[in-house]
This record gives structure tokens, sequence and C-alpha cells, in this order.
């Protein structure tokens, strides 16, 4: 794991930015996992900046997004889908044709499942996975004491996290949907790199654990200990309970520039 602490989350997102570009600009197919929710938003904004005034071409990339609510129409305002066309892929150029995020609304959810996870097979694989996390360790939807094993199911959420995500429903807890498709965290760990962002204090204890902490399906997040590329970018806040803070500071600064690739 490489934890990069960074003096806000704009940097930090800018930071995580220029990794996307990089992959992009190197492989023009390049298979992108993307994330929803508050935290990706700026990195998004830093793409489509990029987009538009250096021309990152994203017409060849294929998209698999984590998830998405189970009972939401794919244009319900509330719907993952409807949050990624509003905030990112209209305003750049990738081919809807290549974009996935499960659909909410199948009636055959495990057949949906197996299928959303030959399609992530069949395009060669996520690249480059962007995750947020969960005030509880989750990533995707991966609720504490998911399987480290799991692949793309059905989920039902935390209390927690309906409350958490209550501020995306008008602030009525009692609409935010019980149940998700979420890729597994089995699903997740295939991919050939992961970025992690998590801002604020209200992630500071989940950031400690997955990281410091011992490796349990308590804290879903700290599987990312075993996987050989994953990177944790952080803004100071979300890297307040970091016993080892310093040290990766140091070892950032420390880099030679060529290893500075984000
Ligand atoms: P957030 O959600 O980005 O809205 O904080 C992250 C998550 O639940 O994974």
């Amino acid at each position: 794991m490489e934890v990069i602490i960074n003096s806000d989350a704009r940097v930090a997102s800018e930071r995580a930015a220029r990794v996307v570009a990089r992959l992009v600009r190197e492989k023009p197919d390049a298979v992108l996992g993307l994330a929803t929710g508050s935290t990706p938003l700026m990195l998004y904004e830093e793409l489509i900046r990029l987009h538009a005034q250096e021309g990152l071409d994203f017409s060849r990339v294929t998209s698999f997004n984590l998830d998405e609510y189970v009972g939401l129409d794919s244009d319900h305002k509330w719907s993952y889908n409807h949050f990624m066309w509003d905030k990112f892929f209209s305003r750049i150029n990738i081919n809807p044709d290549n974009v996935n995020i499960p659909d909410g609304m199948v009636t055959d959810i495990p057949a949906y499942c197996d299928a959303y996870e030959r399609q992530i097979a069949q395009s060669g694989g996520v690249d480059l996975q962007i995750l947020g996390i969960g005030a509880d360790g989750h990533i995707g939807f991966n609720e504490p004491t998911s399987s480290f094993a799991s692949r793309t199911r059905i989920k039902t959420l935390t209390r927690r996290t309906v409350a958490d995500n209550a501020c995306f429903f008008d602030d009525d807890e009692a609409i935010v949907p019980r149940h998700c498709i979420t890729m597994g965290i089995g699903t997740i760990m295939e991919s050939r790199t992961i970025l992690l962002l998590a801002f604020g204090e209200n992630k500071a204890d989940a950031i400690a654990a997955t990281v410091e902490g011992p490796v349990a399906a308590m804290v879903p997040a700290s599987i990312l200990q075993h996987h050989a590329d994953a990177k944790i970018i952080l803004d100071e806040s979300a890297s307040a309970r970091l016993q080892l803070a310093a040290y990766y500071r140091w070892v950032y600064e420390g880099k030679p520039e060529w290893q500075q690739d984000a």
C-alpha cells in the first residue's frame, strides 16, 4: 500500500487525476472502474478539465461502475447511472456503448450479476479502480463482514450507510433504497491498480483501520493490504489517526522523481 497524504482534497484529487490521465494516455483503450458518492467529484472535475483543455481522450476507454441501488430506474435522479452521466460522462467523449453501470431494475439479479462479471472479464479486466470508502470501512457497497471472495451481487446496506447516504436523497433516510448491486471484494481485488480516495475526519477511523489494522472482514477495505498496487490518497483530516503518518510523508518526499507517478 502506498499512503499519500495531501494538504487538501483538491490537491489529492488532482494527484489521482494525473494517475488516471497517465494510464489513458499510455493505454487509450484502458478499462476504468469508477465510483460514485461525494469523494470522486473533484477527481471527475479535474478529468473533465484535462479533457477540455489538454485533449485527454476517453473515446476508446471502457468503464465499469462499482454499484447501483436496487429499485431505481437508470434515469432516476438519484440513481448512480444518472449521477455518472450528470457529473462526468456527459462532459467527456466516452462512447456510451463502453459505459457499464449495474442496472438496479433487473428481475433476475443473480444472472445479471454473473453477466456483469463476464463483461468485466471479456473487456480484459479493470486496469484502474477508483474507490471511496464508507465510514464503516466499506468499498463499493461491500459492508462489514462481506466475504473477501465475494463477486458482483445484491447486498443490503447497513443502517449507517443508509444514514450517510441520506444527503443524496433530500436528507430523507426513509427513501434511501435498502438494497444495491455491487461488485464484490473479489472482483475489486482483481483490478490491476487501485486508487482509494478518502477525505474528511469522518473517514479517519476507517482509514486507520484499513491501513494499520488487521486484515478483517469487519473492515472490508483492509483487504487492500493484500493488493500489490493500491494507493491510498488522503487529505490531512482523513489521515489524522494514522500512527505512521510521518513515515508515509517521509517515504513520499524521498521518492525519486521518476517514481512520482502520483
Ligand atoms: P462518499 O461515500 O464518497 O459519499 O463519502 C463513499 C462510500 O460510501 O464508498
